[in-house]
C-alpha cells in the first residue's frame, strides 16, 4: 500500500524485513531492508524506480489498487541494479510505451540485464528537466559511480524532494519510513555500514558530488532514498555525515582482527588488544575473529579505526583461507590514511606474516614494521612484542 510523503508524493516501494543478505551474499542485512519506490501524481504521473523482482508481482498489484497503469506518464529508472530495476519487464509488458527516463549508462545496464531494446528510453543528463505540472518540475542529476556509472538522483520542484538512489540509505527496515520516527542507534550504525561496504570506494567522488549539489543552494525538504529510511527531519544532516565520510574518516579506535587454528594467533591477539589499552586508555579497542563475526560488520570498524592489526597463522605457505577472503574485500573497499600491522603463529614454514604484510599494501594500509611472528605457541618473548605493535600503530 503506498504512503504518503509529501502533498502528492507517496511510497510504494517494499519493507523487507525478512532479508539477510544482500548482493547475492555478499553484505549482510542485520534489521531487514527495503526498496523504496515513488508515485507523484501531479498532472502528470510519475513512478520512480521499482523494486526487486521477487516483489514484482505484488508491487504491481499494490500500484493498481493506487493508480490506473495506463495514467503513468513517465518511469524514472534512477539506477539499473536489480533491487530498484527488477520489476520493470514485469510492467512494461503491461504498458510497453511508457516512457522510460535514465542516463545513457541506464540504458546500457537495463538492456543488458532485461533485453529490452525496444522500451522507450528517454536519455537524461545532468541539468535536464522535465515538467510534470501544477508549476512542479524534476531536474536529473547524474551520480556516475555513486555507485554505478548508471546512478542518477531526481530533484523534484516546488516540493523540494531530492530522490537519491542509494545514496544516503541504508539496509534498514523502518515500518514507518522517516528518519525521525527511527531507531537512531540503529540507524546511524546501518547508514554507516552502507557507506563503508559500498561507497567508500568512491569516496572523492562522493565529496566532489556533494560541493557540486550544494553549490547549487536547491532547498531540500526531503531526502527520499531508494532503501531504509527517507530524511525529512534535518535531512542534510546525512549530507553532512557523507561529506565527512567521503575525507578519509577515523576514530580514536584500533581493531584486531584475526583468525586462529590452535589458538596461538589468538593470544597474541589478545596481548595486542591489552597493549593498545594499556598504552592509550582513550583509544577504543575492538578484536574480532574473523571466522566468528560477520564480515560486513567488522569492515565498519576498520571504516571508523585509525589503525589495525591483522593476524594469521601460516597454513599451505599461505594464510587462512578466512583471512585471505576478507582481504580481499579489503583490498576493495580503498581505506586511506590507516596504519596497519601484522602478526601469526606458525609451526614450520612463516611465510604467514609476508603475505600478510603485501596484502595490507595493497589494500593502501601503511603497515608499520613491528609485527609478531611467533614459532610454535608464543612464548613471554613473542607476547612482550605486543608492546612494541601497539607503540606502532598508536604512534
Ligand atoms: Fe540499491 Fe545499487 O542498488
Amino acid at each position: 500500500m503506498r504512503k504518503p510523503i509529501k502533498n502528492n508524493v507517496s511510497w510504494i516501494g517494499k519493507i523487507d524485513w525478512a532479508l539477510d543478505k544482500f548482493h547475492g551474499d555478499d553484505y549482510s542485512v542485520n534489521h531487514g531492508s527495503s526498496q523504496n519506490a515513488y508515485l507523484i501524481e501531479e498532472e502528470k504521473v510519475v513512478l520512480i524506480d521499482t523494486v526487486w523482482k521477487p516483489h514484482s508481482t505484488d508491487f504491481i498489484d499494490n500500484l493498481k489498487k493506487e493508480i490506473d497503469l495506463n495514467k503513468i506518464d513517465y518511469i524514472i529508472a534512477n539506477h539499473g541494479e536489480v533491487d530498484h530495476s527488477g520489476s520493470l519487464p514485469q510492467l512494461m509488458e503491461l504498458i510497453p510505451n511508457t516512457p522510460i527516463y535514465c542516463t545513457a549508462n541506464g540504458v546500457k545496464s537495463l538492456v543488458g540485464q532485461y533485453h529490452h531494446p525496444e522500451w522507450n528510453f528517454k536519455v537524461v543528463k545532468t541539468g535536464d528537466s522535465q515538467d510534470i505540472g501544477n508549476g512542479k518540475k524534476l531536474v536529473f542529476v547524474e551520480m556516475r559511480m555513486l555507485h554505478w556509472p548508471d546512478s542518477m538522483a531526481v530533484y523534484m520542484t516546488g516540493d523540494n524532494i531530492l530522490f537519491s538512489n542509494d545514496a544516503f540509505g541504508q539496509h534498514f527496515a523502518v515500518e514507518e519510513l522517516f528518519n525521525d520516527r527511527a531507531d537512531q542507534c540503529l540507524l546511524w550504525e546501518e547508514a554507516m555500514k552502507y557507506y563503508a561496504n559500498i561507497l567508500n570506494p568512491f569516496s572523492p567522488l562522493v565529496k566532489r558530488k556533494i560541493e557540486e549539489v550544494l553549490a547549487l543552494n536547491l532547498p531540500i525538504d526531503i531526502i527520499a532514498t531508494s532503501h531504509g529510511v527517507i530524511w525529512r527531519d534535518n535531512p542534510t544532516q546525512i549530507v553532512e555525515a557523507y561529506y565527512k565520510w567521503s575525507q578519509d574518516y577515523q576514530e580514536d579506535q584500533v581493531t584486531v582482527i584475526y583468525d586462529t587454528m590452535w589458538e596461538g594467533t589468538e593470544k597474541l591477539a589478545n596481548r595486542i588488544s591489552r597493549e593498545l589499552s594499556l598504552h592509550s586508555p582513550n583509544t577504543r579497542v575492538k578484536q574480532y575473529n574473523l571466522s566468528k563475526t560477520d564480515k560486513n560488520d567488522i569492515m565498519t570498524e576498520v571504516f571508523k579505526s585509525k589503525a589495525i592489526a591483522v593476524g594469521s597463522p601460516t597454513v599451505h605457505q599461505g594464510i587462512l583461507s578466512s583471512v585471505a577472503g576478507w582481504l580481499e574485500f579489503l583490498k576493495e573497499l580503498k581505506f586511506k590514511g590507516k596504519k596497519a600491522a601484522v602478526f601469526g603463529c606458525y609451526g614450520w614454514s612463516g611465510e604467514g606474516n609476508k603475505v600478510l604484510r603485501e596484502e595490507l599494501t595493497k589494500a593502501g594500509f601503511e603497515t608499520v614494521d613491528a609485527e609478531i611472528k611467533c614459532s610454535w605457541n608464543p612464548t613471554d618473548e613473542d607476547l612482550n612484542k605486543a608492546v612494541d605493535v601497539a607503540k606502532a600503530l598508536l604512534g
